[in-house]
């Protein structure tokens, strides 16, 4: 899908359906946090809030998912997952991007620029993410115990 041809930002939204289970309660309730905080932040840059309501969205969302990630990668590193490493780059992926995009917030790119880029990227990182790699862990690792 190239930029250009999306005309208007289409409001979409995220939502955690039970086939997204990894088998461990506190992680999906995480990943429906996430979801439902991702909306918020789209919402706020659809509805045009005032850019310091836009920037704490965003700045949660960041902080959130962080803790996430990080109980995340405990969670795998004790059941032995054996494929963590390569778990943790796509982690590191997210972390990185989600920076950028902190930085553009605050420069020079439009908000409108922005936030296709957030329901683009984000909305599908997240998605996918968690209906492909953290089903590995839980094809790989079962119910948590
Ligand atoms: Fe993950």
């Amino acid at each position: 899908m190239h930029m250009e041809e999306i005309k208007e930002p289409k409001n979409a939204h995220f939502e955690w359906t039970p086939d997204m289970t990894v088998g461990e309660e506190m992680i999906d309730s995480q990943h429906q946090r996430l979801l439902a905080q991702l909306n918020k932040v789209i919402d706020a840059m659809i509805y045009g809030e005032a850019s310091q309501e836009v920037a704490s969205a965003v700045a949660f969302f960041g902080q959130y998912a962080d803790e996430h990630l990080a109980y995340e990668e405990a969670y795998m590193d004790r059941r032995g997952y054996a494929a963590i490493e390569e778990h943790e780059k796509w982690h590191q992926e997210f972390r990185d991007t989600y920076a950028d995009f902190k930085q553009k917030l605050e420069g020079h790119v439009t908000p409108d620029n922005l936030l296709i880029e957030m329901e683009v990227y984000l909305g599908s990182w997240w998605t996918n993410h968690i209906l492909h790699e953290d089903k590995k862990y839980y094809e790989a690792l079962g119910p948590a115990m």
